[in-house]
């Protein structure tokens, strides 16, 4: 054999002892636990075959409690590059079989040296998180190489999609990289997110409750907002990754590719007629008008089981990729609170970052009075959406379908803060408060002093609602850009939409704002 066939059998070997991670065991226990090797994720993420792994042959540097026993080929971390749909991204995935995928000075590093290649390189990156951790035999090195991630993850943002599935635990300090991502999947039954587990909190707090309930992906996913997506499976999850980069633009510089349907820009919807309720107080679901609007009514949700009152999502308009925002009738009467005010503001900042339109959707009565909404801030958070909205220079389209009451109108996507295509439907009432509360307000003392009150009521109502309770009057202002027929919205969005492909503005020179965190 030539010194070249013996050395490449030596690599051979190598290669293979890096496939193997902690070993058959350990891989049987993963398995049992209903979870995919961090190898197996990365074929079901990547289009076949374009996985390009780096790093392959770091070690760990520990020599502290035994750990020098093992010197796992990757220590427990598999790294590199690979393609979605054709396009490049960077990828990490923990692999549990290796110290519970605990991060060391050597695991943290291969996770830095692909976030700084997706950065250069203008690609989004993906963690696959399954860990235990910091390596505890590492003590502050391995502390030391979370806050090399965390920052990088900070000067990533806003420059590459990042994107987190979590996929086993992820606890203490750990929580903090994807929470710093742009959007979490979680999957139910074997992923988990928490600064304490359940037996630290029983110890501070006396408070029993199992990881499922106190960070599993439905908590996350429904109770607490921190995740983006939840998912039934591993598949389901690394699908919902794939899916969600079909809006994404590789970086804060490229377009976000366009959608692949076929639905005619010029559509009109007949059914958009049939949507709002005669009576103004009934509730109608708004995923129906988006439906009805979008490209092929495909609507991908985000934080769909978190503060339903107000829908985030994306979608294609005429192959463009936007961000819709949209008020839900259905929950709440689609009143703003801390939450919708907290998950539209995000929502709004990711697209804007990327370049990405919003399409807002409003039928909005204002914000949710009470104590425990003024106590808990709504003022402060209520604040961030309409800072959001305001920042962003993206093109801006809202339609009004129903309601746009008071300070509510102002923060929607109103032409005053720079909204570029205003539109309502004939159905569209703009005004400080809706007819019955005006009302009860302004004639008080007519309406008390009348021989029929319910007569005298109806009749202030009729005459406020003709004078205020309409599109006309802020159509007059130009506050509107134009009262258009319901079944248009399709192909007036699209059109618009191509009008300001090449809109350009210029903020006053500053370093960054200070939105009100
Ligand atoms: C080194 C670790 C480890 C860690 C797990 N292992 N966590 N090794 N450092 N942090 C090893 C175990 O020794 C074991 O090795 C293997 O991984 C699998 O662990 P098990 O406990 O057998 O698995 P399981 O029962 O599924 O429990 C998983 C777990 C548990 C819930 C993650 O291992 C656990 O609680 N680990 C510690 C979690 C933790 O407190 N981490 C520090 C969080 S604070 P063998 O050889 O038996 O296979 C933190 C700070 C971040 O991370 C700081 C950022 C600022």
């Amino acid at each position: 054999m030539s010194v070249m066939r013996e050395k490449l059998d030596l690599l051979d070997r190598r290669r293979a002892e890096s496939e193997l991670g902690g070993g058959a065991d350990r891989l049987q226990a993963q398995h049992a636990k209903g979870k995919l090797s961090a190898r197996e994720r990365l074929d079901l993420l990547l289009d076949e075959g374009s996985f390009v792994e780096l790093d392959r042959f770091v070690t760990h540097r520990g020599t502290d409690f035994g750990v020098d026993a093992q010197r796992p080929y990757g220590d427990g971390v598999v790294t590199g590059h690979g393609r979605i749909d054709g396009r490049l991204v960077y990828v990490f995935s923990q692999d549990f079989t290796v110290f519970g995928g605990s991060l060391s000075e050597a695991h943290a590093s291969k996770i830095c040296k692909v976030m700084d290649l997706a950065v250069q390189n203008g690609a989004p990156m993906i963690g696959l998180n399954d860990s235990g951790g910091a390596r505890i035999q590492e003590g502050v090195v391995s502390l030391g190489g979370y806050a090399e991630i965390f920052y990088r993850n900070v000067q990533a943002s806003g420059v590459v999609p990042q994107i987190s599935a979590i996929l086993g635990p992820c606890a203490g300090g750990a929580v903090y990289s994807p929470a710093m991502t742009d959007f979490i999947f979680m999957t139910r039954g074997t992923s988990y997110m928490f600064v304490t587990g359940p037996n630290v909190v029983k110890t501070v707090t006396h408070e029993e409750v199992t990881m499922e309930a106190l960070g599993g992906a439905d908590t996350h996913g429904g109770t607490s907002g921190v995740s983006h997506f939840t998912t039934d499976s591993e598949v389901e999850c690394l699908q919902g990754v794939r899916a969600l980069l079909r809006y994404l633009p590789s970086n804060n510089l490229d377009p976000a590719p366009r959608g692949a349907g076929a639905d005619p820009r010029d559509r009109r919807d007949e059914g958009l007629l049939d949507v709002i309720p005669d009576a103004p107080t009934q509730p109608y679901d708004m995923h129906e008008v988006l439906r009805r609007v979008v490209d092929d009514g495909a609507f991908l949700e985000v934080q769909r089981d978190w503060a339903g009152n107000i829908l985030c999502g994306f979608a294609h308009l005429g192959g463009h990729a936007v961000g819709i925002v949209a008020n839900q009738p259905a929950v709440l009467a689609g009143v703003l609170d801390i939450d919708a005010s907290v998950k539209a503001a995000r929502f709004i900042r990711t697209c804007d970052a990327f370049n990405i339109p919003i399409v807002t959707f409003e039928d909005v009565p204002g914000f949710l009075p009470g104590v425990a909404q003024e106590h808990g801030g709504i003022i402060r958070h209520g604040a961030k959406l309409l800072y959001a909205y305001c920042e962003a220079t993206v093109p801006k389209l809202t339609v009004i379908t129903r309601k746009a009451y008071g300070g509510a109108y102002d923060v929607m996507s109103s032409k005053h803060i720079r909204g570029d295509f205003n539109v309502a439907w004939p159905t569209a009432e703009l005004a400080v408060m809706g007819p019955k509360g005006a009302v009860e307000i302004l004639f008080k003392r007519e309406i008390a002093e009348a021989a029929d009150l319910a007569a005298a009521m109806e009749a202030k109502v009729a005459e406020y609602t003709e004078a205020f309770a309409n599109p006309y009057v802020a159509a007059s202002r130009g506050y509107l850009d134009d009262v258009i027929d319901p079944r248009d919205t399709r192909p007036r969005l699209i059109e618009a939409l191509e009008t300001l492909q090449g809109k350009r503005v210029r903020p006053p020179a500053k370093k960054h704002g200070s939105i009100p965190l």
